[in-house]
């Protein structure tokens, strides 16, 4: 089904393992955070549309009540395996101010995408804003901008599809994060 596949690099059932676990300090966290609160405001903010696949999975695994508010955001211009700027293609969610908000994408690579967000999310003034990722590329530390506070699996600095990530739109839907034959990415 999937040819263009050169290898598994995470299975579907490691994901969803480490999913669990994240989900569950998730929950510690912010039913923490929120104690005290009469009528705490939970906003979960994807980014689209990479993020589609690791949010459906985590949001049946928090049973907190929260909203979803999401953000597009392309990488431009066209090369699909940099990104090279970050363009923001939606309204973002407004009057996030006092509200507890999680921030969610697939990967966090040059973090540029995620400095932006989270920065113009800040300016809302939330009560909280913690960023959460599918996937991490390992990197100096010297070079990263921007930290995530629950990161899935920390991975090599490889092109991956899967699990949401595509390469030109595609392989969204295979559920592992995998490796594309290079055959299959010119
Ligand atoms: P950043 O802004 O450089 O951190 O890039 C983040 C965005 O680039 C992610 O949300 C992805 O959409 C995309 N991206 C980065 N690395 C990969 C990859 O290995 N495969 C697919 N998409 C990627
Ligand atoms: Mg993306």
């Amino acid at each position: 089904m999937f040819p263009d596949v050169d290898r598994v690099l995470i299975h579907r059932d490691e994901i969803a393992r480490r999913v669990d676990e994240l989900a569950a300090r998730i929950v510690t966290d912010l039913r923490a955070e929120t104690a005290g609160e009469e009528e705490p405001r939970i906003v979960l903010v994807p980014i689209l549309t990479g993020s589609i696949v690791f949010l459906a999975d985590l949001i049946r695994r928090l049973p907190l009540k929260f909203r979803i508010d999401v953000v597009a955001v392309s990488s431009y211009p066209g090369k699909s395996v940099e990104s090279k700027g970050v363009k923001i293609r939606s309204e973002l969610p407004t009057n996030l101010r006092g509200a507890h908000v999680l921030v969610v994408d697939d990967i966090l690579d040059s973090g540029q995408t995620l400095q932006i967000v989270r920065d113009l999310i800040r300016e809302q003034r939330p009560a909280s804003l913690r960023l959460c990722v599918a996937l991490e590329k390992q990197m100096p530390e010297e070079e990263r901008r921007i930290t995530a506070d629950y990161v899935g699996f920390s991975i090599p600095n490889l092109f991956v599809v899967g699990y949401g990530l595509d390469f030109n739109g595609f392989y969204r839907n295979h559920p592992d994060v995998v490796t594309l034959k290079r055959d299959a990415m010119q």
